[in-house]
């Protein structure tokens, strides 16, 4: 299938340090790719990097045929670059319904208008009740966000990532900090997600990653150290000595 996104040799250094080591890694439309790796594998400085919330020292990023390596972070989404954050990030006094609303006037451009306006706007509306509905969240769309339950926050975050109407969606960390009663709704959203829509997700959750993944990246020390399928990970050497010794030990292959 044809490449959507692509990353190419892609470096970061941190004082020194190569937290992106070379990193090259494509996406098609539809990809389930999970990454995994160590805490401090450089992770999350992958996703920063790629939607522009970090500047590379080199390498390139590419969205569809276009270099968007020096694009602004805004200028990414607007691609349909989008990702969702390790920790929340929600206006704690805001409800679900405004956060919506909020998303989709920034999908076309009028986040800078008044938000108050937006509910004379029928069709807009309509959007974030069925947007808020898909979560699982209709009945929570007038109450603050703070006052809501941490695993239906994160659900909320991920409702807002597709609200800007996503082709490659970055995922770091989606049911990091969720009770375990409570991921179950995550991972059933995670599901449902548009079937062409190319999709990273970053978690430390192995079962997790193993249902949800059609394929697997490994990070350790900025390096990419594996880029294949489930079912050969666990028994990759580099991948047992850096990450899933343990997880594999343990006897829980997928
Ligand atoms: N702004 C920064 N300045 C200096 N070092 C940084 C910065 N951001 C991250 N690092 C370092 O880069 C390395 C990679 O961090 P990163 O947050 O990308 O890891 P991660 O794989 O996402 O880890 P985790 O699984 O714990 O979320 C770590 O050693 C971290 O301390
Ligand atoms: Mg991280």
């Amino acid at each position: 299938m044809s490449t959507l996104f692509e990353v190419r040799n892609l470096r970061k250094n941190f004082g020194g340090l190569a937290v992106t080591n070379d990193v090259s890694i494509g996406l098609a439309p539809g990809d389930r790719v999970a990454l995994i790796g160590p805490n401090g594998a450089g992770k999350t400085t992958f996703v920063n990097l790629v939607t522009g919330n970090l500047k590379p020292d080199s390498g390139n990023v590419f969205l569809g045929n276009e270099d968007i390596t020096t694009l602004r972070a805004a200028e990414r989404v607007r691609r349909g670059l989008i990702r969702s954050f390790q920790v929340t990030r929600l206006f704690l006094d805001m409800t679900p319904e405004e956060h919506v609303a909020l998303a989709i006037l920034q999908r076309e451009g009028q986040a800078g208008r008044v938000v108050g306006h937006y509910s004379g706007r029928p069709a807009l509306m309509q959007e974030v009740r069925e947007i808020l509905h898909q979560f699982g969240l209709l009945e929570l769309s007038n109450i603050k966000a703070q006052e809501i339950a941490y695993g239906q926050q994160r659900l909320l975050e991920i409702a807002l990532a597709l609200a800007l109407r996503p082709k490659v969606l970055l995922l770091d960390e989606p049911a990091a900090g969720v009770p375990q009663s409570e991921t179950a709704r995550i991972e059933a959203a995670l599901k449902r997600l548009p079937a062409d829509l190319a999709v990273l997700m970053i978690d430390h959750d192995m079962d997790l990653v193993f249902r949800f993944a059609k394929r697997v990246i490994v990070l350790a020390a900025g390096t990419v150290i594996f880029d294949g399928l489930p079912k050969d990970v666990i028994a990759d050497a580099r991948v047992r000595e850096a990450y899933l010794g343990n997880y594999a030990d343990a006897g829980s292959v997928a």
